[in-house]
């Protein structure tokens, strides 16, 4: 009994150390302390690792950004606003295209014994904002962004003061709200300018036929919206924004909600964004 019994314990050993080295193979494989004494190398290794900067996230292009916010888009702006961060957009400058338009297209607007009123919704920095006034109209932008509207105004005051009777007003609101238009003794506008701001709204969310209906109530019957027809090289497959636009889809919003269009040019100077595929058009309220 006894020798079957010793026996069958000498062989437990031999049995019980072949899945154990393996096991120790594989922790130290996998840097895992063994016998609980700790291994150097393992804790140079963590020291190492906690004093190198984390590994910083891929970077975003703005229109994952855009997409990252499940649909929060005016959240967004706000945030690029808040944050100073308008270099994806802002151009410094009139766009040249509007400045031709406006200088090659007197007759688009009648003299009249009061300033012509001109809104610019998404005005941004207010460059276009500024080309009305100094042009003797009362010009207003709109901006979602207090933030917005601040960085306008100290701009503003880096340049001349418009010649009078012109003026420039930057307003902070929601263009689809009536809030900022309750506040402004203008109701209706002689001219509406629209660049990169339409365009800007998600036409997935039905946005664009919205902008049209807002358009056609701010502008009072015979004033004129101009549109910079902007992108009309992008493919309709890639994300926003801006989106994808053509001018048939502008004939399609503002027709039916009561414009008619009055131009459609090819600008002969443009900004390089457009690459070179930009128009311009003109659009009577009827
Ligand atoms: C692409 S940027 C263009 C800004 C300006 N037009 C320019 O060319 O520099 C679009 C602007 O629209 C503004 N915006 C977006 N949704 C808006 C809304 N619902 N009401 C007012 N502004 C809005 C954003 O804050 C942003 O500044």
């Amino acid at each position: 009994m006894s020798g079957i019994t010793i026996r069958a314990l000498s062989k437990r050993p031999t049995t019980s150390l072949r899945p154990l080295r393996a096991i120790v193979a594989q922790r130290s494989v996998s840097g895992t302390r063994l016998n609980n004494k700790p291994s150097l190398s393992h804790h140079t290794e963590n020291s190492m690792a906690s004093a190198l900067p984390p590994p910083s996230p891929p970077k975003m292009s703005f229109q994952d950004i855009f997409a990252a916010s499940h649909g929060e888009h005016q959240n967004v702006w706000k945030n690029f606003w808040d944050k100073g961060t308008y270099h994806y957009w802002d151009r410094g400058q009139a766009s040249p295209s509007l400045v031709d338009f406006l200088k090659d297209h007197p007759d688009l607007f009648q003299p009249t014994e009061k300033p012509l009123t001109a809104l610019v919704p998404g005005c941004g920095r207010g460059h276009d904002v500024n080309l009305f006034a100094d042009l003797g109209m009362q010009a207003y932008g709109l901006e979602l962004a207090a933030s917005a509207t601040q960085i306008a105004q100290e701009f503003s005051s880096t340049i001349s003061p418009p010649p009078a009777p012109g003026s420039r007003s930057y307003i902070t609101g929601d263009f689809f709200s009536n809030e900022w238009l309750d506040r402004l003794d203008t109701k209706k506008f002689d001219l509406v300018y629209d660049y990169t701001f339409m365009v800007a709204l998600d036409p997935a969310k039905g946005l664009r036929e919205q902008w049209a209906e807002r358009v056609a109530a701010l502008i009072r019957p015979g004033g004129i919206l101009i549109c910079l027809e902007f992108p009309l090289y992008k493919a309709y497959d890639l994300p926003g924004p801006p989106w994808a636009i053509r001018s048939e889809t502008y004939i399609g919003l503002l027709e039916t909600v009561g414009f008619e269009r009055v131009y459609h040019v090819k600008p002969t100077r443009y900004l390089p964004a457009g690459k070179d595929s930009d128009m311009i058009s003109a659009w009577r309220r009827i």
